[in-house]
């Protein structure tokens, strides 16, 4: 399998002289899905490091701090040696540049997906011509899975225990949880695990 990808990164011309190709999977990860970890456990087998950043986005209002999201990641991915858990600000190129990292990892679950991310390769194509996006389809079974159709289940009183590993659907049930606790007049002292809304 690492062979395949040895030569089409050989021919896409992103192979470094030490032969070595780093794969930065860049994503909000709010929390990360059984898709995600699919994906990156398929990815570990391609490439000799896989580095999942976790973009700091101003702009979002995501349920779990950074570094909470982190820690989820690390937990889940450290049965996997040749995969780095790291954050990163500003251009996804400008940050796979920076760990001298040839490709941007994508996951495809439908066509849906496909022209959005079409266009975010293309502009990431402009933005550094040296950086290869290379998209792998996800896994059948996850292929209605994001963060936020597991937010919403347990937003709602759902069991996500088939959607996301143990620990972290602890992390959203005590989310959710303390957070009904805040809406409640009555509570007090209530400190939040997760961002508030
Ligand atoms: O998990 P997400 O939210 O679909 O991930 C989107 C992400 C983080 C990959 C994308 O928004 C990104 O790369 N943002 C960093 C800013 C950037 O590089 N923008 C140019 C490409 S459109």
């Amino acid at each position: 399998m690492l062979d395949l990808m040895k030569l089409c990164t050989k021919s896409a011309n992103i192979i470094t002289e030490n032969n070595i190709v780093i794969a930065i999977y860049p994503g909000s990860f709010d929390p990360i899905t059984l898709g995600h970890l699919d994906l990156i456990r398929r990815s570990s087998r391609l490439f000799e490091r896989v580095i999942v950043a976790v973009l700091r986005n101003p702009n979002k209002r995501p349920l779990f701090t950074v570094e909470q999201r982190l820690e989820q990641i690390r937990l889940s991915t450290k049965h996997l040696p040749n995969v780095g858990v790291d954050s990163f600000d500003g251009l996804a190129v400008e940050y796979a540049q920076m760990q001298q990292a040839q490709v941007l990892l994508r996951g495809l679950r439908a066509v849906s997906d496909f022209e959005i991310e079409l266009q975010m390769a293309h502009t990431n194509k402009t933005l550094s011509t040296q950086i290869e996006t290379v998209f792998l389809a996800t896994s059948n079974e996850y292929s209605f899975l994001s963060s936020s159709v597991v937010k919403e289940i347990a937003r709602f009183g759902g069991s996500v225990d088939h959607l996301v590993p143990p620990h972290i659907a602890l992390d959203i049930y005590q989310c959710y949880n303390q957070k009904s606790l805040a809406s409640n007049p009555n509570a007090t002292n209530i400190t939040l695990p997760c961002e508030s809304p």
